[in-house]
């Protein structure tokens, strides 16, 4: 809770956070096969702070073209939902989402807007930043992770969730169906999805999205690393690891790996787990998958869901589903 005036926040994370992620760590680097970690550790207040400069990259386009959309589209979206309330999960700093917010003060509709991530920093500083510019909106700030923690947010009528970014395309095809049905109970009755999710494109542009030539992402996907040397009490050598990120073809997603040179043995304490490395070995960070419309309609169906409209920007590179229950 913090004491600014039209501020709430709440905080799932406690002391089993660090349990879970000892799980997580352990779960994915002690399977068969491909080792793997889960995305959400790299937004520590560094990793969100990286993160934020990748939205500015110029070979970092969704953040561009999505904006452009929600810039262009965000008075015919408060018209088509009448909504009065903001959910929106993975907020970070909702730099976007002000488009929506903006639509909504002017239509005279804004009440309450309800940011979620994992990470409390970007909560604080977005809710602050909010109620300077909305007085007497009511920010209710969520703080915990959005595959488990989704009771805890507040139920309500007709409201318009909001999951931009991109983000929904980290869930791996077995974590999005279920996830989508519990975004649908969010909506209630007469409620609205406001979805964006990058659009399958040719490799090249995709690729130097996650290569930018500044090495930011770079640094962004090592941060995992240095996430669970703190947390963990871990000994990776950080810097023996290489960024990797490339177009599956297969699977329509980009991924991201670390790549280690030369053999490594890890301690993880915290997980009381030893690993061995051997030169060349990969491990999966990230997926960032990549839809088309069909498929888009095809998932939200699937989740009781009806797509009701589909932006663009101008040259289709991100997508910007507007869907209802079904
Ligand atoms: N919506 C913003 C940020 C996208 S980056 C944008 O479009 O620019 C993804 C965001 O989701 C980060 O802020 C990250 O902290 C958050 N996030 C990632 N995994 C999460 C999880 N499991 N639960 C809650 N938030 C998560
Ligand atoms: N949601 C973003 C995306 O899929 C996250 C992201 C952008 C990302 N760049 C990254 C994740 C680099 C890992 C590494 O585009």
């Amino acid at each position: 809770m913090t004491g600014t005036a039209g501020i709430t926040i709440h905080s799932y994370l406690d002391g089993s956070s660090l349990d879970s992620m000892a799980a997580d760590v352990r779960a994915g680097l002690t399977r068969k096969g491909l080792k793997m970690l889960p995305p959400k550790y790299f937004y520590d207040d560094r990793g969100s702070e990286l993160f934020d400069q990748i939205t500015s990259l110029p070979e970092y386009y969704p953040t561009r073209c999505e904006r452009a959309i929600l810039n262009r589209r965000a008075p015919e979206i408060v018209e088509i939902t009448g909504a009065r309330e903001l959910l929106e999960l993975g907020s970070g700093m909702a730099s976007k989402t002000r488009a929506l917010l903006f639509a909504m003060a002017g239509a005279g509709s804004l009440e309450r807007y309800l940011p979620m991530d994992v990470s409390e920093l970007v909560v604080e500083r977005c809710a602050e930043e909010l109620v300077e510019m909305y007085p007497g909106l009511r920010v209710h700030g969520v703080v915990g992770d959005f595959e488990q923690h989704l009771e805890h947010v507040p139920a309500a009528q007709a409201r318009l969730v909001a999951f931009l970014g991109g983000t929904i395309g980290n869930l791996y095809p077995d974590e999005r169906a279920p996830f989508l049905r519990d975004i649908r109970g969010l909506m209630g009755d007469g409620g609205w999805l406001v979805l964006g999710t990058d659009l399958v494109k040719d490799p090249a542009t995709l690729e130097a999205a996650y290569n930018d030539s500044a090495g930011v992402t770079a640094e962004f996907n090592r941060n995992v690393l240095h996430a669970i040397n703190r947390e963990l009490d871990a000994d990776f050598d950080v810097d023996a690891f290489e960024h990797v990120a490339f177009w599956n073809e297969l699977d329509s997603w980009i991924e991201m790996r670390l790549r280690v040179h030369g053999d490594q043995q890890v301690r993880i304490e915290g997980a009381d787990l030893d690993i061995e490395l051997a030169d060349g070995e990969e491990i999966r960070t990230e997926i960032s998958t990549k839809f088309t419309r069909e498929r888009l309609e095809e998932e939200l169906a699937g989740a009781g869901m009806e797509l009701e409209t589909f932006f663009t920007d101008d040259e289709a590179m991100f997508g910007l589903s507007l869907a209802t229950l079904a």
